[in-house]
């Protein structure tokens, strides 16, 4: 079987063809935020580390996606109207057009029909809050939806629920890698490790496993920079092949899925903590030690990161840290200390904010249908 065709036909089944000639769904997906970090890939946003994250809510995007069936099929190119945030927008639409014509591939009925993509974010796009996790997501959920819809007779009806969740996740992961785990309620984990089930194809839940004190989870997003990030993900994930202790990360980072999976389901947050900061500390000394190295925390997030460390020791409150690939500051804690980290932020880190602005976030729902 070519490599580029039906990859993710194990869990797809074939795809027949439809009857409606038009239609239309709205999803909406949130960001995530790893915990176990997903850096470096292999082709087809394939990990080289199995990872883990806590799904948000408020930082979330809606999409709507209308259908309508051509006269002609076109060849290999998806015809699409992109809008975002009301507006028509070239740059998105180029990425958004390369990953349809892929997805095309496994899903060819996309080649029938005109689409109009409509999508509006809570949040600021491309400043290390994960934007394409919450768009790729919630488009993967609404071309799975239309192809639910358009069928008649399709393997995709008879899709058990879990295999429908692995078909969008892997839908997703095609669109950005850590769009995968976006799609589960509090908690995903993609990668193969020692869970049955794991795979580097898509994500699996983890809300089942999670210990009571992991249950309501709070990450405040702390916005030290909401412009746009000097070296994309994608870059980064590049550089990550002639980085010299790539070999050592992944190793690292599978043991580290493992530890995280126990303190999950027993509790331990002080082990959390140790782990959690740990994972960010490396994902920026990754960076640092690319060829060619690139910094993107600001002097801000050091200070954020030792006033948070200062205030876990003076309050005994469990609070930690963690950073995505760009400046800004995930703050994660337990619901029931909302009230004195919601002071301490106001009080002590806005300072350090772009604007003082933050997204006061949580664990959430994953994908949902909207209309
Ligand atoms: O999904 P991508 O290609 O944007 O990569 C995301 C990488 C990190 O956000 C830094 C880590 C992760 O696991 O989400």
């Amino acid at each position: 079987m070519n490599e580029k065709t039906k990859i993710t036909e194990n869990i797809i089944g074939n795809v027949n063809s439809n009857t409606n000639e038009s239609g239309f769904c709205q999803w909406r997906s949130p960001s995530n935020i790893a915990l176990v970090k997903y850096w470096g890939k292999k082709q087809e946003q394939i990990p080289c580390n199995p990872s883990i994250s806590f799904t948000l809510k408020n930082a979330h995007t809606t999409t709507n996606l209308e259908w309508k069936r051509k006269n002609a099929s076109s060849d290999k190119h998806v015809d699409f109207t992109f809008y975002f945030q009301g507006k028509k927008n070239e740059i998105f639409k180029r990425r958004i057009q390369k990953y349809l014509n892929r997805l095309a591939i496994e899903i060819p009925h996309l080649l029938k029909y005109d689409l109009n993509i409509a999508s509006q974010n809570t949040f600021p796009h491309s400043s290390g809050i994960a934007s394409s996790a919450s768009a790729m997501s919630a488009l993967a959920a609404a071309l799975v939806d239309m192809e639910r819809q358009i069928k008649t007779t399709s393997d995709a009806d008879s899709l058990d629920k879990n295999e429908h969740n692995y078909r969008t996740s892997a839908f997703s992961r095609l669109g950005s890698g850590s769009a995968c785990r976006s799609i589960y309620p509090k908690a995903a984990l993609w990668g193969k490790c020692s869970v049955e089930d794991s795979s580097d194809e898509y994500a699996i839940a983890l809300e089942y496993i999670l210990h009571p004190h992991f249950q309501d989870y709070k990450d405040a997003i702390l916005l030290v920079d909401q412009g746009e990030k000097r070296v994309s993900s994608s870059a980064g994930h590049q550089l990550m092949n002639g980085n010299p202790y790539a070999s050592a990360r992944y190793a690292r980072a599978a043991e580290n899925t493992e530890t995280l999976l126990s303190i999950l389901q027993s509790g331990h947050l002080d082990d959390f903590t140790l782990l959690v900061e740990e994972e960010a500390m490396t994902l920026h000394a990754l960076m640092m030690a690319s060829s060619p190295g690139y910094i993107l925390m600001h002097p801000n997030t050091l200070y954020i990161i030792d006033r948070v460390r200062q205030f876990r020791i003076d309050s005994g409150i469990p609070i930690c840290f963690t950073l995505d690939a760009g400046p800004n500051v995930h703050l994660l804690y337990p619901g029931n200390e909302r009230e004195s980290v919601y002071d301490f932020i106001t009080s002590e880190l806005l300072r350090y904010c772009d604007g003082s602005q933050w997204i006061d976030d949580e664990m959430g729902p994953g994908i949902q249908q909207i209309s």
